[in-house]
């Protein structure tokens, strides 16, 4: 594949509701970045699969893949606890991770002309997607705080769920997508560990940015 030249590359691996969207976000307005939650994609084939049942399949996956749209992404019909699940159950599968694929290159090294580079978040940007990336981040914070953050996005959502719920979900998300054999969770050697549990939206993006900075400005 074809790389644009001289784009800034942002990669960020993170555990379920430790904030890197909220920072990827934000780098991407402050830098012009292309931002592409490559979560969404494995919920939009976790949503797939519920919708579908016994259509699900490969061919099918590969067709809807072929022309999803990053509006497709958007849609708030992602951000069920159940579809969140169903997504770290179907990631698991080495065919599915391959078919992806494609589609993060080239958000990540072709981003639209309109942007100076690209931000991608998820769980195997670093390891697998963005390996030479300019900016590598591993994003975390305690369970409970991310269960507490999350719980009161589902509320604001109106889903009908508990915190224990919550809870246990985020615990077997982590299990899973840890110690799973493909693209598994895992903080690289050379990322910059930001710890989000104690630290404001703010604090967080001032730290990020001053990375960022130092090394654009140089
Ligand atoms: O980030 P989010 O919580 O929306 O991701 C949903 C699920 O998709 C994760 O629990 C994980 O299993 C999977 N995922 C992945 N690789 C990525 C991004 C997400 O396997 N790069």
């Amino acid at each position: 594949m074809k790389k644009r030249k001289n784009i800034i590359t942002v990669a960020i691996d993170s555990p379920a509701a430790a904030g890197a969207g909220t920072q990827a976000k934000l780098i991407s307005k402050r830098y012009n970045l292309f931002y592409l939650d490559t979560g969404k994609i494995y919920r939009y084939i976790g949503k797939l699969k519920l919708d579908s049942k016994s259509k699900f399949n490969y061919k099918l996956i590969k067709k809807k893949i072929k022309k999803i749209k990053i509006s497709d992404l958007k849609n708030k019909s992602l951000l069920s606890n159940e579809v969140a699940t169903t997504a770290s159950t179907i990631a698991k599968d080495k065919k599915i991770r391959d078919i992806v694929h494609k589609f993060q290159q080239k958000c990540a090294y072709n981003p639209p002309k309109n942007f100076k580079g690209s931000v991608l978040d998820g769980r195997d940007i670093i390891t697998v997607q963005v390996k030479d990336a300019m900016f590598k981040f591993y994003i975390t914070a305690n369970i409970d705080v991310r269960a507490k953050r999350r719980f009161k996005e589902y509320k604001r959502l109106n889903k009908k769920i508990t915190y224990q719920q919550v809870y246990k979900s985020l615990k077997n998300r982590d299990k899973s997508d840890k110690n799973r054999k493909y693209g598994p969770l895992k903080k690289t050697k050379d990322s910059i560990l930001i710890n989000t549990t104690k630290l404001s939206k703010k604090a967080c993006f001032n730290k990020i940015k001053a990375i960022m900075d130092k090394k654009l400005n140089n």
